[in-house]
């Protein structure tokens, strides 16, 4: 997680302009914040406030936290310094232990706790020894292991220096200056050109120039051009991103179904001829996209191919991946380190990789042999609303294409029609708000649904939420069912099973609210199959979450300890 993003320009530029930009990366992490423009350090704990300092400079490097090592305090926040060297960092580094104690051994004192004061003392330490900073970073490059995004100023010297292992790096070319950032979110507003790092390779910055190496060769990397929507830095009439990418929904979904059959017809049609040649097709993901992927796995169940879904932080642990085997990452960000754990090992076992994507030319995207995007747009929100309603609609197409049935094309109109449910759902959340605890049941395609409710309700609102298949209930957890406990029970057609685990809570004094088919349901869908109920309730889960989250004044777009794009293990 974390930004980075330094600039170097031809033109001055002032700080203000530095933390605009690093504002606009503030969704990967915003615990703390800092940078260094070679004349002024500055680190500070909670969201960036925007600098009035009018120093003009012509290059820095900057920094939004998630801490992993070390608290959210000032000492901890980035740039780290040290003698003429100053540093920051996205990833972790996993043998910072010994490297410290090596270098506490040679006399250097350490400021911070986090593992990422090792790169700068260790690359001071070098240079003290009278080695050039360009002969050092191989070094640090062979010495270090774990993960790194690292961006590197040294005191009088005009270039900035970059190195990455497997957190994400991309140099954004634009006119008169080079902006390396952790996304081109950082830069899209004014370029649509830029080189992205590999794992191992570093480069040297300066205004105009840039010189990229590996393994102690020089390597010819040429700018390509990138699509993207430039960043929606405004919620429109919107109080918050969540509610206004809730309500692009039905357009985003649109816009997906459409350019199934037209843009990304040709890829679409590989995807559904590589699952036809796999023994088994394994969706991997995490949070919200895994529960898509539960979607996409029974989809495929249903209609005979052999499909799983796999939680990408537990996958070595639970899957047997061969030569056979179609692997397909699901995820919003394409950045999530779970998930490219998963796919490195399943390439390293002979896998096919292929992903379903929201944004293009992301590590993932670029990791596998195969990429479809959801085409959701940008999302702002950590909470993850039009991402999820594209991924399970992807998924619901792919099974269409093996005999699914479904009515897919009538989804976006009615997601419209879901989004008009808001003041019913908005009366139910004031009800709920002050719950400590609450229960999601669902069966079938309900179950993932039930998760993703809770998954939404607990991230924003702080309410122990737990979504769980109707059939586990009786297996333990109906112990904590009691007078007036809230459970939320999916229903779709009138199943006789989720009647059934609807009457056992009820018996125990819980307060049932029905997300359902029928007219007797509390929240009714008119869904006319099970898989489009299970994607119109995830938005009518969304929304409650939403309201219960107002109703308790919680920070919706950016909720305590979360960040959008989760770079690391
Ligand atoms: C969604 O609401 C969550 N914030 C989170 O679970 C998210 O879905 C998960 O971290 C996966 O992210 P990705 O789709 O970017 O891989
Ligand atoms: N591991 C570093 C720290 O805890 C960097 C974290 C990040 O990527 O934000 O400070």
């Amino acid at each position: 997680m974390c930004g980075i993003i330094s600039i170097s320009s031809d033109k001055p530029f002032t700080s203000e302009e530095l933390l605009t930009r690093l504002k606009r990366l503030e969704y990967r992490g915003y615990d703390s914040w800092g940078y260094w423009n070679g004349k002024k350090l500055t680190k500070e704990i909670g969201r960036i406030t925007i600098s009035d300092d009018k120093e003009p400079v012509t290059q820095a490097i900057s920094h939004t936290r998630w801490a992993t090592h070390g608290g959210v305090t000032q000492e901890n926040a980035h740039p780290h310094r040290a003698g003429k060297v100053t540093i920051v960092h996205n990833g972790i580094i996993e043998n910072w232990r010994e490297i410290k104690k090596d270098l506490e051994a040679k006399g250097k004192t350490f400021l911070s706790e986090t593992d990422s004061e090792v790169i700068v003392q260790y690359l001071n330490h070098e240079r003290e020894q009278g080695k050039e900073i360009h002969n050092i970073i191989p070094a640090f490059m062979n010495t270090f292991k774990g993960t790194f995004a690292a961006l590197i100023m040294v005191d009088g010297d005009e270039n900035v220096y970059a190195a990455k292992r497997d957190s994400p790096l991309a140099l954004g070319i634009c006119d008169g200056r080079l902006i390396l950032a952790s996304d081109i979110y950082a830069f899209s507003d004014i370029t649509k050109q830029a080189i992205f790092f590999d794992n191992d390779e570093w480069a040297i910055i300066t205004p105009k120039t840039y010189m990229f190496y590996k393994d102690g060769k020089k390597l010819d990397k040429q700018p390509q051009t990138f699509e993207w929507e430039t960043l929606e830095e405004d919620k429109k009439e919107y109080p918050h991103f969540m509610l206004k990418e809730m309500h692009e929904e039905p357009s985003v979904n649109r816009r997906l179904i459409d350019s199934l059959a037209t843009d990304q017809k040709e890829s679409f049609e590989k995807l559904v001829s590589l699952i036809k040649k796999a023994r088994k097709t394994v969706f991997t993901a995490a949070g919200t996209a895994y529960h898509a992927s539960l979607l996409g796995a029974s989809f495929l169940h249903q209609c005979g191919v052999n499909a799983q879904a796999i939680i990408a932080s537990e996958f070595e642990n639970f899957i047997t991946i061969d030569k056979d085997t179609l692997v397909i990452a699901v995820t919003q960000s394409g950045e999530t380190m779970d998930v490219i754990e998963a796919l490195k090992y399943s390439k390293a076992n002979g896998a096919t990789v292929a992903s379903i994507v929201n944004v293009p030319y992301s590590s993932i995207e670029r990791m596998s042999s195969l990429s479809l995007q959801i085409l959701a747009g940008q999302e702002v929100a950590v909470a993850s609303t039009k991402a999820f309603t594209n991924q399970a609609s992807m998924m619901l197409a792919l099974a269409q294409a093996f005999g699914y049935e479904n009515g897919l094309d009538a989804l976006p109109k009615k997601l419209s029609g879901i989004l008009s449910l808001e003041p019913e759902l908005k009366t139910l959340a004031e009800e709920l708000h002050e719950q400590h605890d609450l229960y999601v049941l669902g069966r079938k395609l309900g179950y993932p649904v039930a998760r993703e409710i809770a998954l939404k309700i607990k991230e924003i609102s702080y309410v122990h939420a737990e979504g769980m298949m109707g059939g586990e209930l009786k297996h333990g957890t109906i112990a904590l069912i009691e007078d007036g406990v809230p459970v939320i029970s999916l229903i779709y057609d009138d199943d006789a099973k989720m009647r059934g685990s609807t009457q056992e809570v009820r018996a125990r004094g819980a307060r049932v609210v029905v997300i359902g088919t029928t007219k007797d349901a509390d929240i009714v869908i008119p869904a006319d199959s099970e898989a489009e109920f299970a994607i119109l309730a995830s938005t009518v889960g969304q929304l409650l979450a939403y309201h219960i989250a107002l109703a308790r004044n919680c920070p919706i777009d950016k909720p305590r300890n979360l960040a959008k794009s989760v770079t690391v293990l």
